[in-house]
């Protein structure tokens, strides 16, 4: 299916072509107000400056080549010199057909596929997700779904934060905690216990002590460090305890993401890009980009000097700090040899990392670095960042208390809410309790997820459960609802018989029916390109609306006439397959009926 907008352009682009014209001047857009008709055109306008002629003379003299096409149902000449045009009925009917017929509901595949890294999520050891850490899965879920959808080899990675000093400062403060355990004695020969000395729980309540205290106290910040240089050069009791942070840590998140329906092809910690490291660092000395900075060593990737605050002048790009004045291995070294181990056993042409937009100087850094050793062009690593949730001041959401709310908590909650809106609602009472627990869960990850992507992922937002789980509005419920309205109406269809058939048609509800479910492939093309899945929660939102404006003026089960009803159930399929695969693009899941 080639969506109208290509159709014409190309239609246009010949007629601009034959008159020695560039045929890119053809190209249409979506009229801007209904009464100009459906698509516009302004080539002529250049065109016309180009042969020196009157632009609405060229206007004119390029609808009148156009106007005979069976895709055209009228082409007109307007003001200084724009082309005004409407799709001839014929191409409607042949357009809703053919959508209905796709199981892609009109999406295109990528003409060149590319192997695709996306980095998402970002999880820590010792920190179960938080709020903070919502924006990251979503979006990133979302990005990896759209890409595979359009046709990429796609993997998902959740780049897992498992090395580097946090794991030093766990070690240190449980080593304060209980010095007793054996994977502190340097002269325990093993084997180790098998249970883990500490739970999630644990975990999460020293490290932040620790991590403040070694912010203060110099003494801990060296213990914390000397311990992650041993843990890194690999001593024997650090490496078990840290098998057990891991372990733990991790079993917690995947129940986290498994309740969002998040899931990842590779889980890949940073702490596997440790062993690409010596050798990386040998390769970057070989290149003589290894540089000593006071007691450092660091990669240079600026490109010109800038006045700094203080007065003096510095490099315009933070240097890529690769082995601290202790040895170890820092964040910046760990996402460069990711690179390195990406490149070498994927294969990847392009990696996307989705995390906080705090963090671009970091990924500036590294991809920078990156392209000066040679291991991938600047142009193949894209930091996709995004703004914050926050609470009704503006600042970060935080809970009633001031503190962060966890992910598990959040979840339970927006849950909870579905659960009660359904019930003021008077919605499946009677249903199963299973049914009706399921439905509230796929509501509330929907009213979620929706808020959060309908937005462009730059901008913050502010946390309004009651709104984002209303069932009016541009919200996740609302598509749920309008999902569930066109499977109810197939049900029934289907129970009394009647078939889908070919589409005829009449109304104009129906035309701009069609018109919506044509932008799918520009909706699918814009989130693409832009890394940008709010391009299409517009579109899911804006094909219900269609939907429900068909749905109010023309009968579907009820049509008095055979022909007209089979041709607006054949519309229903097409209006439901494209929502729910728009939907599962964004990680929504619809229920049976809510
Ligand atoms: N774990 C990191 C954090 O919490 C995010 C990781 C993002 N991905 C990456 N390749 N650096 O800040």
């Amino acid at each position: 299916m080639i969506p109208f907008a290509d159709q014409l352009s190309h239609l246009l682009g010949h007629a601009f072509s034959k008159l020695g014209l560039d045929p890119a001047l053809g190209g249409v857009v979506r009229a801007q107000k209904a009464e100009f008709g459906h698509f516009q055109c302004n080539g002529a306008m250049a065109g016309a400056k180009q042969l020196g002629k009157n632009p609405r003379d060229l206007a004119q003299e390029i609808a009148s080549q156009v106007s005979h096409d069976p895709l055209i149902g009228s082409c007109e000449a307007a003001g200084p010199g724009f082309l005004n045009i409407k799709v001839s009925d014929q191409s409607f009917c042949l357009q809703g057909q053919a959508i209905a017929a796709d199981p892609r509901a009109g999406a295109q595949w990528v003409d060149v596929p590319r192997k695709v890294i996306v980095d998402y999520a970002g999880p820590n050891v010792a920190k179960s997700m938080h709020v903070g850490h919502l924006r990251a899965t979503i979006i990133g879920d979302s990005i990896k779904r759209i890409y595979r959808f359009r046709g990429d080899q796609v993997w998902g990675d959740a780049h897992f934060g498992d090395w580097g000093f946090q794991m030093g400062l766990l070690i240190t403060a449980l080593a304060q905690e209980q010095p007793s355990l054996p994977y502190f004695d340097p002269d325990f020969s093993g084997p180790y216990p098998e249970s883990s000395p500490v739970a999630l729980d644990d975990l999460e309540r020293l490290y932040p002590i620790a991590a403040a205290l070694a912010k203060t106290d110099a003494h801990a910040r060296d213990l914390a460090r000397k311990a992650t240089a041993e843990l890194q050069a690999g001593r024997p009791g650090y490496r078990a305890l840290w098998c057990h942070f891991v372990a733990v840590s991790r079993e917690a998140l995947v129940r986290e993401f498994k309740a969002l329906g998040v899931t990842f092809d590779l889980w890949l910690g940073e702490s596997d890009a440790d062993p690409l490291i010596e050798a990386m660092i040998k390769d970057l000395e070989a290149k003589g980009l290894l540089q000593d900075d006071q007691g450092a060593r660091v990669v240079f990737v600026h490109d010109k000097m800038v006045p700094k605050k203080d007065g003096g002048e510095g490099p315009n790009v933070a240097p890529l700090l690769v082995v601290s004045s202790e040895g170890s291995a820092m964040y910046g070294t760990t996402d460069l040899a990711t690179i390195v181990d990406r490149v070498a056993r994927f294969g990847v042409d392009l990696i996307i990392y989705c995390v906080d937009q705090r963090q671009s100087d970091h990924f500036e850094t590294v991809f920078r670095a990156a392209d000066k050793a040679g291991y991938m062009p600047r142009s193949g690593l894209d930091h996709i960042g995004f703004g914050t949730m926050n609470g009704r001041d503006g600042k970060p959401f935080k809970t009633r208390e001031g503190g962060v709310l966890k992910l598990h908590d959040l979840i339970l909650m927006v849950q909870e809410k579905a659960q009660a809106k359904m019930d003021e609602a008077g919605i499946g009472l009677d249903w199963p309790n299973q049914e009706r627990a399921d439905i509230a869960h796929k509501v509330g990850i929907a009213a979620l997820k929706f808020a959060d992507l309908h937005n462009f992922r730059g901008t913050s937002y502010i946390f309004d459960l009651e709104r984002f789980l209303s069932f009016e509005g541009k919200t996740g419920p609302y598509l749920l609802y309008a999902a569930v309205r066109m499977k109810s109406i197939l049900r029934k269809a289907e129970e009394a018989g009647y078939q889908a058939g070919s589409v005829g048609l009449l109304e104009s509800a129906e035309r701009d029916l069609i018109l919506v479910l044509d932008g799918f492939e520009y909706a699918l093309r814009g989130a693409y390109e832009k890394r940008a899945p709010h391009h299409l929660a517009d579109h899911a939102y804006q094909l219900a609306g269609a939907f429900s404006v068909f749905y109010a003026a023309c009968p579907i089960l009820g049509a008095t006439e055979a022909g007209l009803r089979s041709s607006r159930l054949t519309l229903v399929r097409a209006s439901l397959n494209q929502l729910l695969i728009a939907l599962d693009l964004l990680g929504i899941e619809a229920p049976e009926r809510m």
